[in-house]
C-alpha cells in the first residue's frame, strides 16, 4: 500500500459490487451492480432513500463487509484478495470511520477517544497524543479534552468521533449519515469542519447523507437506487 497514485488515478474504486443479506424467510437483494470511483481531494456525497443499501455500501468500500460479487481497488490494489489479517490494518491505517451514532466509548474521555485508532496501529503513544490533542484543538474541542461523551453535547461528541477518524492520518474518511442525530446548527458545523480538512489538508470524504442541503453542499453526489449508483445532478436531490 505505499503506491502513489497517478493524478487520474481514482484514490478508491469498487467494481460491479453485489451484495445481498439471507434471511429466514427471503433474500434481500441490496447492491446488484455497483460501481463508483472515490478521488484523492475530493468530498463525495452518497443519497439514496432508507434501505438502499448506503449503510452497506460504505461498509464494503471501507473492508468492514465483503460483497458477494464485485471488488474494491484501493490506490490500485483489490483490497479483497490480500492475506489473511489485511483488512485490519487495511481499515486502521488507511480509512477513518465516523458513524451517525457516534460510537465512542463512554468510560474513556475525548482524548482517549481520540487516540484509540493510533494505540490500535501500535503507534507510539505520546506521538498519537500530540496528534489528537492537535485535531480536537483544530475541531474546537481544546477545552474538552479530559470530558467523557456523557458530558459532551452532540456535536461535541461527533466532532470527538471526527479527531478520532482522522489520528491515524488515513487517505479516506467515510462518514454514514455522520449529522443525522445532529441538530442544523451543529450539522452545519460539522461539514464547515469537514469542508475545512478537506481544503486545508486535502482530506478526502465519502459521506453519506440523506440531507438535501448537505448533499448540495458536496463536490460530486451519487445516488443508490435499485441496487446500482448513479450520479446525480444537484437539482434532482430532494
Ligand atoms: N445484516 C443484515 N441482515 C439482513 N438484512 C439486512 C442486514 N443489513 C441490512 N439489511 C437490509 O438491507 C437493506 C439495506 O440496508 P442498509 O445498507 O442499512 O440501507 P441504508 O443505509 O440505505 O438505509 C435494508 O433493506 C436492510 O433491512
Ligand atoms: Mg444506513
Amino acid at each position: 500500500m505505499s503506491k502513489s497514485l497517478t493524478e487520474t488515478e481514482p484514490l478508491l474504486y469498487a467494481v460491479g459490487l453485489s451484495k445481498s443479506y439471507n434471511t429466514k424467510t427471503k433474500e434481500v437483494r441490496v447492491l446488484t451492480e455497483a460501481s463508483l470511483e472515490v478521488h484523492s481531494g475530493e468530498i463525495l456525497g452518497i443519497v439514496g432513500a432508507s434501505g438502499s443499501g448506503k449503510s452497506t455500501l460504505l461498509h464494503i468500500l471501507g473492508g468492514l463487509d465483503r460483497p458477494q460479487g464485485g471488488n474494491v481497488f484501493f490506490k490500485g490494489e483489490n483490497i479483497f484478495h490480500q492475506k489473511n489479517g489485511f483488512l485490519e490494518q487495511f481499515r486502521n491505517r488507511h480509512i477513518g470511520f465516523v458513524f451517525q451514532t457516534f460510537n465512542l466509548l463512554p468510560d474513556f474521555t475525548a482524548l482517549e477517544n481520540a487516540m484509540f485508532p493510533g494505540l490500535i496501529a501500535n503507534r507510539d503513544k505520546i506521538l498519537v497524543q500530540e496528534k489528537a490533542e492537535e485535531l480536537l484543538g483544530l475541531l474546537g474541542l481544546k477545552d474538552r479534552l479530559h470530558h467523557k461523551p456523557g458530558e459532551l453535547s452532540g456535536g461535541e461528541t461527533q466532532r470527538v468521533a471526527l479527531a478520532r477518524s482522522l489520528v491515524n492520518q488515513p487517505e479516506l474518511v467515510l462518514a454514514d449519515e455522520p449529522t443525522g442525530n445532529l441538530d442544523s446548527r451543529a450539522s452545519q458545523d460539522f461539514m464547515d469542519l469537514a469542508r475545512k480538512l478537506n481544503e486545508e489538508m486535502n482530506q478526502t470524504f465519502v459521506i453519506v447523507t440523506h440531507s438535501a442541503k448537505i448533499a448540495r453542499s458536496l463536490d460530486r453526489v451519487l445516488q443508490l437506487a435499485d441496487g446500482l449508483v448513479n450520479p446525480i445532478g444537484k437539482d434532482l436531490i430532494l
